[in-house]
C-alpha cells in the first residue's frame, strides 16, 4: 500500500514536493497545511485534496498520513518537526536541518526516541551529476580526494523572494557542503569565510557573496562559493558546478546553466532541463527521486541517503563560517553554540 503523505508548508518547495509525491507510485498525497489559508487551498485544489488544514496538528492528527514533507522556512523548521515525530510520522524536513545546533539537536532526538524516519532534503544527493562523482570517488579512481571546490550562484530575483530572510550560505553553500562531506566521508576541523557586500547588501540586508573555506581532519581542503547577485536575465538557471582534485586524477561536474537555448521576439530563454524539470506532464529528477528513496528507506526499514545528522553536518560548517566572518577568525570545529 502507498506510503501516505502530508505536506507542512505550501509555498514554493511544497508545491515541488507535492508534485515529486505524485510522480511516485509508492506514495499518495493526502493532506495539507498552510498558516496561509490561501496557500493551503491553491495547493489542496491544485493536487484535489480534501484535507487541508491552518493547523499541521490537524494534518498530524490523520491516521492515514503515515509521512510528512516540511517545507517551512528554515527558522521554522524544529516545532513542526518534533511534532511530526511525535505523532509517529516519518519526516522529509527540507534544508538546512535547522538554524542553530541545539534545534537540529532536538529534531534528530525525537526522530530518534519515536523511532521514526527523519530525512534532510539535500536534493542534490539525489542529482545524477553528483552521484556519478560519488560514484568515482568510491571505487578509488580519483585517489585520494585532496581539494573539493563547488561554485553556486543563483540570480537577485531568489534573494528577492526570500527577502532578506536567510543568508546565502544557509540558503545555497548548505547544499554543497552536504556533497562536499558525504564525498570525502571526514570530518571538518577548521573553517574560514570571507563575505561580499553589494547590490543585494544594499537591498535586503543580507551579504552578496560567501566563500567558506574549510580543511578537513584527514588533510584535504574545500571551498564554497556561493552567492545570488546574478542579473535574472541571464536566464539560464544560475551557475552551479563542482571541482573534486584527488591523488589520481580530476572530476568535472556542471549542473546549471541548462543545456536548452531558445531565442525569439523575447530573448534568449533556457527551459529547465535540470531542477524541477517534467516529462510529459509529471515531475522527474532530484525531487521525486528524493521521495522514493524515502519511501524505500521507511519500507526497508533503512537510513534514508541524508540523515538528521548528515544535516547537523552541514549546519556546523554554515554556523561556523558566520560565526568567522562576523569575527575575522579562523574557526575550530566542533562548534559549540557558546561560540556566538
Ligand atoms: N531543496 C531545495 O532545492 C530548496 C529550494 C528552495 C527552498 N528550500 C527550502 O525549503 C524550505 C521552504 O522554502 P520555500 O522557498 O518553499 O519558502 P516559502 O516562503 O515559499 O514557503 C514556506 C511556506 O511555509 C508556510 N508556513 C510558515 N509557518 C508555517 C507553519 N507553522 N505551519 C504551516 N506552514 C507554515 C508559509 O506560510 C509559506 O507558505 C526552506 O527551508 C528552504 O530553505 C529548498
Amino acid at each position: 500500500m502507498a506510503i501516505g503523505f502530508g505536506i507542512i508548508g505550501a509555498g514554493q518547495m511544497g508545491a515541488v514536493h507535492a508534485a515529486a509525491i505524485d510522480a511516485v507510485s509508492e506514495a499518495q498525497l493526502i493532506a495539507v497545511a498552510d498558516v496561509d489559508e490561501k496557500r493551503a487551498d491553491i495547493l489542496a485544489g491544485e493536487h484535489g485534496l480534501q484535507h487541508v488544514f491552518t493547523d499541521y496538528n490537524h494534518l498530524l492528527a490523520l491516521r492515514n498520513v503515515d509521512a510528512v514533507v516540511i517545507a517551512t522556512p528554515d527558522q521554522l523548521h524544529c516545532e513542526p518537526a518534533v511534532a511530526s515525530s511525535n505523532a509517529g510520522k516519518h519526516v522529509l524536513l527540507e534544508k538546512p536541518i535547522a538554524t542553530n545546533l541545539r534545534d537540529a539537536d532536538r529534531i534528530i532526538a525525537s526522530s530518534k526516541a519515536a523511532n521514526v524516519k527523519l530525512a534532510i532534503g539535500h536534493c542534490s544527493r539525489y542529482d545524477t551529476t553528483h552521484t556519478a562523482i560519488k560514484e568515482q570517488i568510491e571505487t578509488g579512481s580519483l585517489g585520494d580526494v585532496m581539494s573539493i571546490y563547488s561554485k553556486r550562484h543563483a540570480f537577485i530575483t531568489e534573494a528577492r523572494r526570500l527577502g532578506g530572510r536567510v543568508s546565502v550560505e544557509q540558503y545555497l553553500a548548505v547544499h554543497d557542503l552536504d556533497l562536499m562531506l558525504w564525498y570525502l566521508n571526514d570530518e571538518v576541523v577548521r573553517v574560514t569565510a570571507e563575505i561580499v557586500a553589494g547590490p543585494v547588501q544594499n537591498e535586503l540586508g543580507v551579504h552578496d557573496i560567501c566563500w567558506t573555506m574549510f580543511k578537513t581532519r584527514r588533510g584535504a581542503v574545500g571551498i564554497v562559493e556561493s552567492g545570488w547577485v546574478l542579473p535574472a536575465k541571464l536566464g539560464m538557471g544560475g551557475d552551479v558546478r563542482f571541482e573534486v582534485v584527488g591523488s589520481k586524477g580530476i572530476a568535472y561536474g556542471q549542473v546549471l546553466p541548462n543545456t536548452v537555448a531558445i531565442c525569439n521576439d523575447d530573448g534568449w530563454q533556457f527551459p529547465d532541463v535540470q531542477h524541477w524539470s517534467k516529462l510529459h506532464g509529471n515531475l522527474v529528477g532530484w525531487y521525486a527521486e528524493q521521495v522514493r528513496c524515502f519511501v524505500q528507506s521507511i519500507e526497508r526499514d533503512e537510513p534514508p541517503v541524508a540523515t538528521g545528522d548528515d544535516g547537523r553536518r552541514s549546519l556546523e560548517v554554515i554556523i561556523a563560517a558566520r560565526y568567522s566572518y562576523q569575527k575575522n577568525e579562523t574557526v575550530s570545529l566542533p562548534f559549540t553554540e557558546s561560540h556566538g
